[in-house]
This record gives structure tokens, C-alpha cells and sequence, in this order.
């Protein structure tokens, strides 16, 4: 093997996580459940719960550390993170949602190593008081919003994006009942996102952007997932940009491909340009697949462990 190729896939790796840096996560050491599990999926406002927590997987006895939070990301709202304490036999969390919200929720420990998202969302309904509810307020505004808001099927590209904040944002892809919680963090002149949906299909999914300053954007975008369970989507990578580069570029080449249209009759290729040997175009195809493959799997192991 020669190792030509190994050291122009390193390099593109090392760039592709210069580009959207991949943030060291361990997951899968704790998961939760409210205590008792004997809940409906409605939550009353501001309505405490005991929370347990307990080792991943029961031959194994791992355990976050404290203190722990509560990240509750309300579908088209704004996510909250509250600590629910630091004594992992004695953790609680008082429902801060405003009525009406409807959740995705997960436990998180100090490391940001996440306790998973159970199978449901929960609805917050009227409880018995609503002052623990902090008012909203988006000033200045600080938003996200996605092109695709009903159903995405798989490998379909998900378009997210932000506006006001302060950058470098944290994009946190999140999909009910999993154990994992993807977090990636965009380039510091990136303000869009574009997700190849590698979620599983049949559940759903949301996107939640924080920005420099820990504040969270309004309007958590959520869609149902369909299609194929085969989420290998070869050749196609999520990334990040900045909106006003990338809507420049699509207006060049919408350009471009006009020009070359209106003048491709009148050029004629010329015969003397030399041909690539079969040799070399072999090895060409070669590297690709090896780099598309791997890069694939290094961006499947990113979202799914
Ligand atoms: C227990 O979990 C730790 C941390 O994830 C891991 O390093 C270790 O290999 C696991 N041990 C067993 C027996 O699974
Ligand atoms: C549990 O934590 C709360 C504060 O979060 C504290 O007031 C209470 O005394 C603790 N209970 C026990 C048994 O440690
Ligand atoms: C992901 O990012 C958020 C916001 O930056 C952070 O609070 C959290 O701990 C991170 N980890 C997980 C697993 O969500
Ligand atoms: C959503 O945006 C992405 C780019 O971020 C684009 O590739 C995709 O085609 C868009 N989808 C729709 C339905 O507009
Ligand atoms: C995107 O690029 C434009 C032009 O270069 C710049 O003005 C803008 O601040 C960039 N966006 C972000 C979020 O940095
Ligand atoms: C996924 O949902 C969309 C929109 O509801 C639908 O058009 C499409 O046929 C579905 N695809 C699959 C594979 O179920």
C-alpha cells in the first residue's frame, strides 16, 4: 500500500474538522429517567420531578460527572439548561418551559456526556403555578430557522440557518429516543448548516444553535425523519458556511453555467490535449473512493456514537 493516498485523506481530514471542529464527546456512560417512569408524556409547569440516573449498561458501572443539567429544547422555541444538582442520587428539575411547549429532553453531565433523549416528546401543560417560567425575550434577536420543516427523508440535505448571535455557533442535532446528542461547532464566519440527514428514519429530529456567550437561538426547527434505513449516503458530507459567501457562489455558477451554454456550440475541444493514461485515472478513482468512504465513515461515527 502506498501511502500517497493515507497522508492526502489525513490532511483532508484534519481540514474538514478545521471546518466544522468535531468536539470530543463521550457518550453512552449515563442514561436517566424521570423517577418512578410511571409518567405520562405531559409535563404541569413548574411542577418538580425527581430524576435518577444510572449507569449506561448495567455490566459496567459508569457514572457522570456532576453537577448535572437538564437541557430542555422546546420545538420552535428557545432551549433552557438548568442544573438539577450535584449529587447524582438526588437530582430534580422543576418544569421551566412555558406552557404549551412541546420537548425534547436530555440529561447532561458536567463533561457534556449525554444521558440520551427518551422515546417521546413532552408536552408542558398548566400546572399549579407558571412563575417559575423565566419571560421571554429575543432582544436582540437571535434566531434559527430550516428550509425543511415537515418530513426528511434520508440523506436528504437539511438547511439551517442562523441569524444575530454572536459566532462561532454550537449546532446540537438531537433525535428523540437515542442515546446520543451530536454537537458540532461551525467556523467562526459560518451562519448556515447544511445537514445530511443520517438520522434513523421514523423519529424525529430537531436543531438547537448556542452561540460565544452560551445564549440559545429561538426557534428550535424539528422534522419527522423517512426513507431508507441504510444512512451510508455515500459521497454526500454535512457542512458548514456563511450564508452570504455561499449565496455569492451559487449566483456565479448559475452564471457561469449560462455562459458556458450560450457559447458551448461555438468552442470545439481541441484533439491535441493529451489523454490521461487508463493507469492514472484508475488510481485517481482509487483515492476518491478511499477518501469519500472513509470520510463517510468518520462523519457516520461522528453522529451515530
Ligand atoms: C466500561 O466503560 C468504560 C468507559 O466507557 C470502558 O472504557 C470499559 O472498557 C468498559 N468496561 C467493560 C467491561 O465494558
Ligand atoms: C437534595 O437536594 C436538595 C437541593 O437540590 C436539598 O435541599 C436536599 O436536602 C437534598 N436531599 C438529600 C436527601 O440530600
Ligand atoms: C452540546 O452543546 C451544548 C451547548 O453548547 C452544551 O451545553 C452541551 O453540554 C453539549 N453536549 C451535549 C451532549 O449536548
Ligand atoms: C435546503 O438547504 C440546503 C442547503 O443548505 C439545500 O441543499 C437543500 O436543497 C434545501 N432544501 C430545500 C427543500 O429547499
Ligand atoms: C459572512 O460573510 C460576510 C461577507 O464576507 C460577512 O460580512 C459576514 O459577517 C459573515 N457572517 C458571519 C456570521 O461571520
Ligand atoms: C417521506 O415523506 C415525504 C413527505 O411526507 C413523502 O413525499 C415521501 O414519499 C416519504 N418517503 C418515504 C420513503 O416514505
Amino acid at each position: 500500500m502506498n501511502f500517497g493516498p493515507v497522508a492526502t485523506l489525513l490532511t483532508f481530514l484534519v481540514l474538514s474538522c478545521v471546518i466544522a471542529p468535531c468536539r470530543a464527546q463521550t457518550n453512552k456512560i449515563f442514561q436517566w429517567q424521570f423517577t418512578g417512569n410511571a409518567l405520562s408524556s405531559s409535563l404541569p409547569s413548574c411542577r418538580q420531578f425527581q430524576i435518577q440516573v444510572k449507569p449506561f449498561n448495567p455490566a459496567n458501572d459508569t457514572h457522570g460527572v456532576p453537577p448535572f443539567y437538564m437541557m430542555a429544547f422546546a420545538v420552535g422555541g428557545t432551549p433552557s439548561t438548568t442544573l438539577i444538582g450535584t449529587d447524582e442520587s438526588n437530582l430534580s428539575w422543576t418544569v421551566n418551559q412555558p406552557v404549551g411547549s412541546q420537548l425534547l429532553l436530555q440529561v447532561v453531565d458536567s463533561q457534556g456526556s449525554s444521558g440520551g433523549v427518551p422515546p417521546n416528546l413532552f408536552t408542558v401543560v398548566a400546572g399549579q403555578s407558571t412563575q417559575c417560567i423565566p419571560a421571554a425575550s429575543n432582544d436582540p434577536p437571535f434566531t434559527v430557522e430550516a428550509n425543511v420543516t415537515d418530513t426528511l427523508t434520508t440523506c436528504q440535505p437539511w438547511g439551517i440557518k442562523i441569524k444575530g448571535g454572536t459566532p462561532p455557533y454550537d449546532l446540537t442535532l438531537a433525535t428523540v429516543n437515542s442515546p446520543v446528542v451530536t454537537n458540532v461547532t461551525m467556523g467562526p464566519a459560518d451562519d448556515q448548516f447544511t445537514f445530511i440527514d443520517r438520522a434513523n428514519p421514523n423519529t424525529q429530529l430537531i436543531a438547537a444553535v448556542s452561540d460565544l456567550n452560551g445564549r440559545w437561538a429561538v426557534g428550535t426547527p424539528i422534522v419527522k425523519t423517512n426513507g431508507s434505513s441504510n444512512v451510508d449516503c455515500i459521497g454526500l458530507v454535512s457542512s458548514s458556511g456563511n450564508s452570504t459567501v455561499i449565496a455569492a457562489q451559487e449566483k456565479a455558477a448559475s452564471a457561469t453555467s449560462k455562459a458556458a451554454l450560450a457559447t458551448s456550440n461555438a468552442v470545439l475541444p481541441t484533439s491535441n490535449a493529451p489523454l490521461p493514461t487508463s493507469n492514472a485515472r484508475k488510481k485517481t478513482a482509487g483515492d476518491a473512493d478511499v477518501m469519500v468512504t472513509l470520510l463517510v465513515l468518520l462523519l457516520a461515527a461522528v453522529f451515530t456514537t
